[in-house]
């Protein structure tokens, strides 16, 4: 992993940091830029708005330039984000811009950055929430996965080593040194979450997301279960079994548990889709339909990665976190269609498409947490192409059968700038999985894809509050963005840390 950046926060003007790059601002259409910005444009002798003026900085959302100082200012650099139109700004757009800026400031050599918080002024954003989006932004911005890299790197392996948060009014500084603590929490959670599923599916396997989640439960100090292979059998949990058995690293249950109270049960359960490479099984998918099918295992980095934040943070809550993690190949010990599989809470589930894995080993996942008596479950995975066809890569599926465990969810992705969209959990769509001969099938059909896989696994959670985060078209980016490289988002890691500070209250 990428070191990551010393954070602080510092009370003072930003036309006097030190610092190799400053960060300021501008939305589009402003002539005369006020605030931060302005006053470096007057430290400058308005080099900013000359620029304005003619055209080179337009403030257009995640445009960057980067200005010369000519030793007017201390900084060498200015670097201008554009935050685009004024009232279609928010922390999404706050949290990118930052990162857009850093990685332009990183390019131009920069090795230490001061910035403003973006949208606290005419933004109109909650200070400490802006302050927030701007160090992740910052942090997340600048990631990049290299331990595959033998040969030197992008940019010469440029790398930011410091950023300091500069803020003029003193009322502020102690919400911001808050956010900036949080934003390294939440943002280390993300980057952690993006490094195991950029990982190479030969080198991030089963047994190696075992070992992965032992090293965080050692360095965390939680509790670690792990049931390996026949002894998912013996133990009653025949799907997560099935959609493993051919291949040479053996399936597993891992289990990690936080204690963050001392009395009591456990108040959430965290799932996470744990399938190292989706090949479709017997169900072969089409060679670019694999592409990226390492990242299968997404929900599970962010739960992993979840787990980490939360022993970091402390939250006064009992929480579980539960992987189920296969290898889904073909071959001659492969499960097939037409297989009738059991379930960890008696059920059968008919198999109508190998491909449709992800369903079968959270049915055995999410029975499980029930069984140990959950009171809340929360699972998490790429697991529908129906989830992309229905919100793209601009929103995660959120299905629910409980309005309070919804709307926590929903609240938590917010505060982490992640963009979750509820699709209905009306019971008419279970009559769409019912089996001619089991309890259930493991497809619903094309129609409504991603909410009747979400409510197959929804089964399972019993009468137990259960929401789903179907994550198949924002675990992943296929081309580089302003604000982060191609690959993995880490989507979810920060929001389900998130979660449980909320529910801790
Ligand atoms: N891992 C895939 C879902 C996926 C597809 C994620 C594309 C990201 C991009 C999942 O296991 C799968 O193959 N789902 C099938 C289900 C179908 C067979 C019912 C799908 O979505 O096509
Ligand atoms: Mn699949
Ligand atoms: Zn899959």
């Amino acid at each position: 992993m990428s070191t990551e950046p010393d954070v602080s926060v510092q009370q003072g003007s930003i036309s006097d940091a030190a610092a190799d790059a400053v960060v300021v601002n501008l939305f589009e259409g402003v002539r005369m830029p006020g605030g931060a910005t302005g006053a470096v444009d007057a430290a400058l002798n308005g080099l900013l708005s000359q620029a304005i003026a003619d055209g080179e900085i337009t403030g257009r959302l995640y445009e960057t330039t980067v200005i010369h100082t000519g030793g007017r200012i201390r900084a060498r650099r200015v670097v201008v984000v554009g935050l685009g139109r004024a009232e279609e700004f928010n922390l999404v757009r706050a949290r990118r811009a930052a990162g857009a800026a850093a990685r332009t400031a990183r390019r131009a050599g920069a090795r230490s950055l001061a910035t403003i918080v973006h949208g606290a002024g005419i933004g109109g954003l909650e200070p400490e929430a802006a302050a927030r989006a701007t160090v992740e932004g910052t942090l997340t911005g600048l990631y990049a996965f290299t331990r595959y890299r033998t040969r030197g790197q992008d940019g010469g392996g440029r790398r930011v080593e410091s950023l300091v948060v500069v803020e003029h009014s003193a009322g502020k500084i102690a919400a911001f040194e808050r956010a900036a603590r949080q934003a390294q929490v939440m943002a280390r959670a993300t980057n952690r979450a993006r490094d195991w599923t950029n990982m190479p599916p030969n080198d991030m396997h089963p047994g190696t997301l075992a070992e992965t989640a032992a090293e965080v439960a050692r360095s965390c100090g939680l509790e670690l279960e792990i049931i390996a292979g026949e002894q998912l059998l013996a133990a009653g949990m025949g799907a997560l079994y099935a959609v493993g058995q051919a291949s040479q690293h053996a399936p597993r249950l891992i289990r990690l548990a936080y204690r963050g109270r001392e009395a009591g049960g456990i108040d959430l359960a965290l799932v996470g889709k744990g399938v190292t490479f989706d090949s479709g099984g017997l169900c072969l998918k089409p060679g670019d339909a694999m592409d990226w099918m390492k990242a299968d295992m997404a929900g599970a980095a962010a739960v992993l990665a979840a787990a980490e934040a939360v022993a970091a943070l402390r939250p006064a809550l009992n929480v579980t976190f539960l992987i189920p993690a296969v290898e889904n190949l073909p071959g001659g010990r492969a499960f097939k269609p037409n297989d009738v599989l059991r379930t960890l809470d008696g059920r059968t589930i008919e198999v109508l498409n190998t491909d449709a894995e992800g369903r079968l080993i959270l049915a055995d996942a999410v029975a499980k947490a029930a069984a140990d008596g959950a009171a809340r479950i929360v699972d998490i995975a790429t697991l529908t192409g129906a989830a992309i066809v229905a919100l793209g890569h601009e929103a995660s599926a959120l299905i629910s059968t409980d309005d309070d465990l919804a709307a926590a969810v929903e609240r938590a992705s917010a505060a982490c700038g992640e963009r979750v969209w509820r699709l209905p959990a009306w019971p008419e769509y279970r009559e769409q999985f019912k089996s001619e001969i089991a309890d259930l099938k493991n497809t619903g059909g094309r129609a409504a894809g991603t909410i009747t896989g979400a409510l197959i696994i929804g089964t399972f959670a019993g009468s137990v509050p259960w929401a789903h985060l179907d994550i198949a078209g924002t675990a992943w980016h296929d081309r580089g963005k302003p604000w982060a490289d191609a690959g993995a988002t880490g989507v979810g890691a920060a929001a389900l840390a998130q979660l449980c500070l909320d529910l801790a209250g």
